[in-house]
């Protein structure tokens, strides 16, 4: 993947961002999503590549736009295939609540690449570089934090564990206290949460629990982006689920993927801020514009750009 690309790609996620932003707090996750759907499909149509979308918005018959299978960009002649995994508004509950911790957010691969994961749960952990090898989804929470904290250098009473707020949890929320680590309940955004790892600012250690698949790839891919650490299972909530991603070729329904199994060879992740979160400033309005924030991370050469960005509405209009 041509490494201008990066620059080229936080468009997509800026303009989503704008746009969802814009909605933030009215209550209405319908409009708060389309505005951010609407906004990136524009977006991809100014970039130079043939693009197809792997993990969207759903199948072609429930989603008009960015469905799985959509081409994007405007391919030229010659234009490397890309395959595209996104999430325009992640946390759309975040952002029309008013709520922190929304983001817009894309994951780029070569073709192939990336997992064409159903849509379905996933069991995740997530860390940062400086836990790098020490997790591993057979152990228990218990176990794995044990590892964290010894990689990391720290006690476990000085991890500070996310996990998103659902009776799914209540066991493992229950394990990770008594583990005496810090909880951090989350109300949605794990992708968000996973990236957050490997910041060390955000001050957020570890990502466990089960939430999307899809978000699961575009988390490993971030994630691989920093030399952070991944591992997802699918998990099923019913035998139509399982046998949807048995006709999706996934063979072993009870496989634990690393990282670069959900999302392998060259990756590039943009994510910009919706509403403030842990690593990212929300959008922020003023006469005539507005300011985001973004990261934009390549895993060929581990660069990671923080992309602050003033984009003027009377001059180029959304
Ligand atoms: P969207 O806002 O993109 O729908 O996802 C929000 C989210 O919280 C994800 O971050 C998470 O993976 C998933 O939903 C969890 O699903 P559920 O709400 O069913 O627990």
């Amino acid at each position: 993947m041509d490494r201008n690309l990066a620059m080229e790609v936080v468009r997509v996620t800026e303009m989503a961002a704008i746009a969802s932003a814009k909605t933030m707090g009215r209550g209405n996750t319908n409009e708060s999503d389309q505005a951010a759907v609407d906004a990136m499909r524009k977006a991809f149509d100014t970039l130079s590549i043939a693009g197809t979308v792997v993990i969207g918005e759903g199948e072609r018959d429930e989603a008009p736009m960015l469905y799985i299978g959509e081409k994007v960009g405007k391919a030229s002649d010659g234009a490397p295939p890309i395959d595209i995994a996104l999430d325009p508004l992640e946390g759309t509950n975040l952002c029309a609540y008013g709520r922190p911790g929304a983001i817009s957010v894309v994951a780029l691969a070569n073709r192939g690449g990336l997992l064409n994961a159903p849509d379905t749960y996933m069991e995740k952990i997530a860390v940062g570089p400086h836990a790098r090898g020490s997790i591993d989804l057979s152990k228990t929470a218990t176990e794995n934090l044990l590892n964290i904290a010894r990689a990391m250098g720290r006690e476990v009473s000085e991890l500070t564990v996310v996990i998103m707020d659902r009776d799914r949890h209540r066991d493992l929320i229950k394990e990770v206290r008594t583990a005496g680590a810090r909880v951090r309940l989350i109300e949605d955004g794990d992708v968000a949460a996973a990236i957050a790892t490997c910041f060390e600012e955000s001050g957020v250690d570890v990502l466990m629990g089960t939430g999307g698949a899809p978000e699961g790839v575009i988390s490993a891919a971030a994630v691989r982006c920093v030399d952070g650490d991944f591992q997802g299972r699918l998990r099923f909530r019913s035998k139509e689920e399982e046998a949807r991603a048995t006709r999706m070729g996934i063979k072993d329904l009870d496989r634990i993927y690393k990282a670069e199994e959900l999302a392998s060879g060259d990756v590039m992740v943009a994510a910009t801020g919706v509403s403030s979160g842990d690593f990212l400033k929300g959008v922020r309005f003023f006469a005539h514009g507005c300011e985001t924030h973004s990261i934009v991370m390549r895993s060929k050469s581990g660069t990671v750009r923080h992309i602050t960005a003033t984009h003027r509405f009377d001059k180029k209009p959304m």
